[in-house]
């Protein structure tokens, strides 16, 4: 708890103009490019979302074909990159400061310095290209196997299973994966997304506004919560007792992670889109099935919560169906929130575009509280 006013964490303050996404809070409805998330995300490749967020209306199946083309074979990480997130791996690191340093790495393959409108594209297509490729080189290190090369054939979804596994991954694999990275795709302007467009304002290119990004996800409050909520279902199933672990978890003070929104006050429209994919995934799928237990702790959560916090509507968010989908995919819990930023930075590098063409530099102010008049004590006379 802090003393925060409701604009200390910059709650309801406008900062930027975007055609990119809207959310609407109180309805719990999302567009993404103008379209609802429900009808998009399980409709279209991922590829198909990033052409519309940089280009504004979605390709026809020419442009397509060229777009697919020009992000595919911007796959390849210099050797560095591979380097970084090999000693990552080898000491155990977290997936997701992996990323962040393979990421940092990049412009090693070339230099991208002050690019013009063409190039800053170009840019913004390298960094989408080159996260999926980082994440899974890591994962491939961590398995003590070597990494697998990107094919340029595949869609972007199902190369970066590919890349993960050795072997092309299935249909209904490929397409829950894509219609998650979809619905995350973008989402306002979330932490991540900001520290995106802060960097860009000062005139910093699109793969330090990418890699400021990684690290503003890293955090539990933002996009480090599916894995605590993956944890939390699991012992929810292997007791057979969803209501006994959610109490177990607000009695000792916790935050029951995937509920709660900053600016949703109805349900979180992607949890709807996630939770419906899962459950068609799930009834699919032949696998072990958490979905019914997700779905009876998310009842549980949700009333457990309005009964502690009466004045404030806590349902589940995107977090809670990502680890459902995710998990029932085969990704481990490791690689939940690197894969959210390999959907995001989709949405960062828009956001990033978005903010060069109507560039101001973000610099807000700090209300001061510190001591005042204070002067100058040698260090030999301090006590
Ligand atoms: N569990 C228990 N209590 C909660 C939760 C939760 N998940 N979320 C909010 N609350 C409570 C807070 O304790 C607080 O209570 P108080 O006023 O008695 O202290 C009240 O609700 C308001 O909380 P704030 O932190 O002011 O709400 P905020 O808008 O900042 O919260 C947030 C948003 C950070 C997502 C929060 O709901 C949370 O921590 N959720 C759990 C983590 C999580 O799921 N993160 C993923 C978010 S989705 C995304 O970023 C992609």
């Amino acid at each position: 708890m802090n003393d925060a006013g409701p604009s200390f964490g910059l709650e309801d303050v406008t900062v930027a103009q975007t055609r990119l996404s809207s959310i609407d809070g109180e309805e719990g409805a999302l567009l993404i490019g103008g379209y609802p998330v429900e009808d998009i995300a399980p409709n279209a490749t991922y590829e198909e979302e990033l052409y519309l967020l940089l280009h504004d209306s979605l390709p026809n199946a020419e442009e397509l074909r060229d777009f697919r083309a020009d992000l595919a074979r911007r796959r390849s990480i210099p050797d560095e990159v591979a380097s970084v997130v090999r000693r990552a791996a080898r000491e155990g690191r977290p997936a997701m400061d992996a990323l962040r340093m393979g990421l940092a790495a990049v412009t090693l393959s070339t230099d991208l310095g002050d690019p013009s409108a063409a190039e800053a594209e170009d840019e913004a297509l390298r960094v989408v290209a080159a996260m999926p490729t980082i994440v899974a080189a890591y994962w491939r290190f961590r398995q003590g196997a070597d990494p697998v090369s990107p094919r340029t054939e595949l869609g972007h979804a199902a190369n970066y299973l590919y890349m993960l596994r050795g072997e092309e991954p299935s249909q209904s694999d490929v397409r829950g994966l894509e219609t998650y990275l979809n619905t995350v795709v973008d989402h306002g302007l979330n932490a991540s997304t900001f520290a995106a467009r802060t960097v860009v304002s000062t005139e910093a290119d699109l793969v330090s506004a990418a890699t400021a990004a990684v690290g503003a996800l890293k955090g539990p409050l933002h996009g480090g919560a599916p894995g605590p909520v993956l944890n939390m279902i699991q012992e929810a199933h292997d007791r057979g007792n969803c209501e006994e672990v959610v109490r177990a978890r607000l009695d000792a003070g916790e935050r029951l992670m995937g509920f709660g929104h900053r600016v949703y006050r109805a349900r979180d429209p992607r949890a709807d889109v996630l939770s419906a994919a899962a459950e068609q995934f799930y009834a699919g799928a032949g696998r072990e099935n958490v979905f019914e237990t997700a779905r009876e702790l998310e009842a549980v959560g949700s009333r457990l919560l309005a009964e502690r916090k009466p004045d404030r509507r806590l349902e589940t968010n995107v977090e809670f169906y990502t680890a459902v989908l995710l998990h029932g995919i085969g990704l481990p819990a490791e690689l939940f929130s690197p894969t959210f930023a390999v959907s995001r930075a989709g949405g960062w590098v828009a956001h990033a575009l978005e903010q060069k063409r109507n560039n101001r530099l973000v610099r807000p102010v700090a209300r001061y509280d510190g001591a005042e008049g204070r002067t100058w004590t040698p260090i030999g006379e301090r006590d």
